[in-house]
Formats: structure tokens, C-alpha cells, sequence
């Protein structure tokens, strides 16, 4: 057991959460759905993410949500602020401890396909570790070896689809690229992804997969398409841009979260 765990364990309680539910750029309000909410600062949980993004939170979130008890984290560091690809390890390891078998992350990303514009929603089907970085190096177990086939659970991506139709949300799924950031891509990047077959790019969320995965959680995200990628629109991207951007995602993301949370 972690010191992090214990100190939540401490504050919040011991009941176990069923879920550990991440938050991209832009996404915050998510964390306004948590009935019986406690906060606790990242600066009080050792190994939880230091610094920051703007447009990030960072406090843990610990309530109730879709009947279940869940816990947000408001804010993730990114491999770009540090170089560190593990920075996400020891906070998923504490939501590991504290009871998380399922893992949802959400993110910003930029659209490299004319199915999902921005507002849209995409569900991941796979992606591209094209970063290269991968947060298990210098792990000294043969658990480093994890299996990514099926990394973004066909049953939960399958319960989304159902959601959505229900709760009348366009989503679609597709790839997404992870690019380290944290400049945008030039447009002769976006092209490159676009030929390696992937539907988005962002700056984000492959890491904690490949860590929820290692860590034997049931991992699902899903990208806020912000903007097209450089090159596709006359838009100027920017991270003000993301971040107003973000919004009409955030919208459809309180519906559809707390839905899939009261099914797991
Ligand atoms: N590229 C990378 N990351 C992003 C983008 C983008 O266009 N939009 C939001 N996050």
C-alpha cells in the first residue's frame, strides 16, 4: 500500500472506488457531477503530478457518481512538462489500491479525420505509441511485458456505443496518435498520421493505457475533438483554442460518463 493510497484512505474513507476516471484539457466540469464530494489537493498525495497545464485541475475527487463511488483526477501531467512518460504511475497505482478495476480517461485531441469534427466525440479503438516513450522502461519485473491487444475494452467501448444512441450523442471511434507534444504537429506530420492510419492526435492518455493495463485495469477513453489537425482548416490551433474547444465536449462527456459508470 502506497502512502498516497493511505492518506486517501484516510480522508476520503475505505470503501473501495469502482472506478478512476482521468480528465483532459478543457474537461473539468466533469468533476462538478460528484455527489458527496471529497477534495484532496495533489500536494497532500505523495507521487501525484506537481506543476501543471492550464486548463488542468489538480485535486483528487472522491464521491459518488452513477450510483457508484468513483474517484476523478482533475488533472494529469503530460510527458512533455518533464520528459518522465511514468509521471501518471504512482497516482494510477493508488487508484489501483484503493479499489479501481475499470479506468476512463479522457483527453483533447486534434481530428485527422472528416468524421469527427470539433465538439465531436471519439471513442479509441487502439492507438499509435508514436511518442515512442513507454512508462514501464526500467520496470524490473517480466509484468513489463503487457499485452496490448484489446487495451481499450471492446465490452465497455460496445456499452458506450449503446449510451450514446440512447442519450442521442454522435460517437464514433478511431485511432488516436500520441504525439509528445508539447508543440502542435506541423502539417506535414498531420499527414504522416493520416497515411499510418490514425484518426486523431494528441499529447496524452497512450502512457496511463499502457500503465492502467499494466496496473490490470479494464481501460476505456475517449478524445473531445477540439480542432482539425495543422493543415485541415483555416482554424489557428492553439491551447486557448483547445481549451474553449473543449467545452461542447465536456457537455456531451457528463452525460455519457456517469451512464457507462452506472453499468460497470
Ligand atoms: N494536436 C495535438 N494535441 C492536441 C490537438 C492537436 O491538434 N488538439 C488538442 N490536443
Amino acid at each position: 500500500m502506497t502512502k498516497a493510497s493511505k492518506t486517501i484512505k484516510k480522508i476520503a474513507g475505505d470503501e473501495p472506488i469502482a472506478a478512476a476516471i482521468v480528465l483532459g484539457s478543457g474537461l473539468s466540469a466533469i468533476g462538478d457531477l460528484l455527489a458527496d464530494k471529497v477534495t484532496i489537493p495533489y500536494s497532500e498525495l505523495k507521487g501525484f503530478p506537481g506543476g501543471g497545464v492550464s486548463g488542468h485541475g489538480r485535486d483528487l475527487l472522491i464521491g459518488t457518481m452513477g450510483g457508484k463511488r468513483v474517484a476523478i483526477l482533475t488533472g494529469r501531467q503530460h510527458y512533455y512538462e518533464h520528459g518522465n512518460a511514468a509521471a501518471m504511475r504512482p497516482a494510477l497505482e493508488a487508484m489501483a489500491e484503493i479499489g479501481a478495476k475499470t479506468l476512463l480517461l479522457t483527453n483533447s485531441a486534434g481530428s485527422l479525420d472528416e468524421r469527427f469534427r470539433p465538439g465531436d466525440l471519439m471513442l479509441l479503438s487502439d492507438h499509435i505509441n508514436y511518442a515512442g516513450m513507454n512508462p514501464l522502461i526500467g520496470e524490473p519485473t517480466d509484468r513489463r511485458f503487457v499485452n496490448m491487444v484489446d487495451c481499450y475494452a471492446p465490452d465497455l467501448r460496445a456499452k458506450a456505443f449503446g449510451l450514446a444512441e440512447r442519450l442521442d450523442i454522435k460517437l464514433g471511434e478511431g485511432i488516436y496518435l500520441w504525439y509528445s507534444g508539447p508543440s502542435f504537429e506541423t502539417v506535414a506530420e498531420i499527414q504522416m498520421a493520416i497515411r499510418l492510419g490514425a484518426n486523431a492526435v494528441g499529447m496524452s492518455t497512450a502512457p496511463e493505457v499502457i500503465l492502467g493495463r499494466f496496473l490490470g485495469m479494464k481501460v476505456w477513453a475517449c478524445s473531445s475533438i477540439t480542432n482539425m489537425g495543422a493543415g485541415l482548416s483555416t482554424e489557428n490551433i492553439s491551447h486557448e483554442h483547445t481549451k474553449t474547444m473543449a467545452v461542447q465536449g465536456a457537455e456531451k462527456l457528463k452525460k455519457l460518463i456517469p451512464a457507462l459508470v452506472e453499468e460497470l
